[in-house]
């Protein structure tokens, strides 16, 4: 008897979406559905819908949360949720499994992660789904039951024939995706890596090789950008979720894109996390190197502005929002201009920009070049 019966008395069936989380991560799903009850389990492909409608708009609008964090977690939890809501309208996880009871049972939806301690991870999962529907009652078990902890959590999936690949003994809470790896310490008793003045093993990056053992010899690398969003690699065109995946791995190759920091959580608490996000770091690179070229300086200035909470909205979930569709749509329209190319030198954990191009360009090197001239004087005289 799984949970759902136990407490709702209907059927279930089971969802999760592939966001590019890497085969491993799926592995065995259907056999875990099965055994913890549920009647059916759908594994749906959205790594071009989670590509195209979240992780481009937030390249686009340049978001970056508390100045490091590219947002990877925060950016999958809505196209998950709008999924789940619009195939099922009702839903309940369970370690990355998505209990669905389907819409025609009960108007509700239940939330329960074993692998996901933080709070602020139900919040964002919760406010997508009354952002979809305010009507829908929220049924979360991991606050209504007795689980209050990931061990409780642990345990309960244990009696319950829940086969949960974590061990007490792990040491990472990780998740994964299309644009990122994220590692955080969630047993306190592992001092060496909770305290934020140690530095991170390098054993425990899986997206990228260590800076110091990338090729001795550069790449360099020619990005096409279209109205903020991304197009094609040296010339080739791809979608958006090839173009991300072939960025990951020439990326991964010289050691892009390791943050290592300490974040303030929506909740309150700081936490240490580290991130790998190579493909994001170099398309992140290239998107603000061309807007040098093509945004004046107020409308910089102001979409810069504007990208802070553009940014704690996507990390607060609140994806899906009046004022996050309306800052999107200023993003939208103020990258008009945000054509053109930059070629990007990668070496060593490093990304350099090498050259920029733009049809929209804003530089005028007659003007710029500070040589006594008529159009230099009459700028020098106004500024
Ligand atoms: N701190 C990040 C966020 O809140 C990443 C969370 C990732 N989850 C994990 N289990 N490592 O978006």
């Amino acid at each position: 008897m799984n949970t759902d019966t136990e407490n709702y008395g209907c059927e279930v069936v089971c969802f999760t979406g592939d966001v590019g989380q890497g085969i491993k991560e799926l592995e065995g799903l259907e056999e875990k559905a099965k055994a913890s009850g549920a009647c059916q389990l759908e594994v749906k492909d959205l790594k071009e819908e989670f590509v195209r409608d979240y992780i481009f708009p937030c390249l686009r609008a340049g978001a970056i949360y508390e100045r490091k964090y590219l947002l990877g977690t925060s950016m999958a939890r809505p196209v998950i949720a709008k999924n789940k809501f619009r195939d099922y309208g009702v839903i309940y996880s369970s370690n990355r499994l998505w209990w669905m009871l389907p819409k025609k049972l009960e108007p509700m939806s239940s939330l329960m992660d074993a692998q996901e301690q933080e709070m602020t991870r139900h919040v964002r999962f919760e406010l997508r789904f009354f952002a979809l529907d305010p009507k829908l009652n929220v049924v979360a078990p991991w606050w209504e039951w007795d689980i209050i902890g990931r061990e409780d959590a642990i345990e309960y999936a244990k009696k319950h024939n829940v086969p949960v690949p974590v061990t007490k003994k792990s040491i990472y809470s990780r998740d994964g995706n299309l644009w990122h790896l994220s590692h955080e310490f969630w047993f306190v008793f592992f001092f060496t890596f909770t305290d934020p003045a140690n530095e991170p093993k390098m054993d425990m990056y899986m997206l990228t090789v260590d800076p110091e053992d990338a090729p001795n010899e550069p790449e360099y690398l020619k990005i096409g950008i279209v109205s903020g969003l991304p197009v094609s690699i040296n010339g080739m065109e791809l979608s958006p979720a090839s173009l991300l995946s072939e960025l990951n791995q020439i990326g991964r190759r010289h050691g892009i894109g390791l943050v290592d920091m300490v974040e303030n959580r929506l909740v309150g608490m700081k936490s240490r996390g580290v991130y790998e996000t190579p493909g994001g770091t170099i398309l992140f690179t290239t998107v603000q190197e061309l807007e040098s070229l093509t945004l004046d300086r107020e409308t910089m200035q102001v979409k810069d502005s504007l990208t802070l909470k553009y940014a704690e909205l996507v990390y607060a979930g609140r994806w899906f929002d009046p004022l996050w569709e309306s800052l999107d749509a200023f993003m939208k329209n103020i990258t008009k201009t945000t054509t053109g190319s930059v070629t990007l030198k990668l070496y060593k954990g490093s990304v350099t920009v090498t050259s920029r191009t733009s049809p929209f360009s804003l530089y005028r090197q007659d003007i710029s070049s500070f040589e006594s001239g008529e159009i230099y004087e009459q700028f020098a005289k106004m500024a």
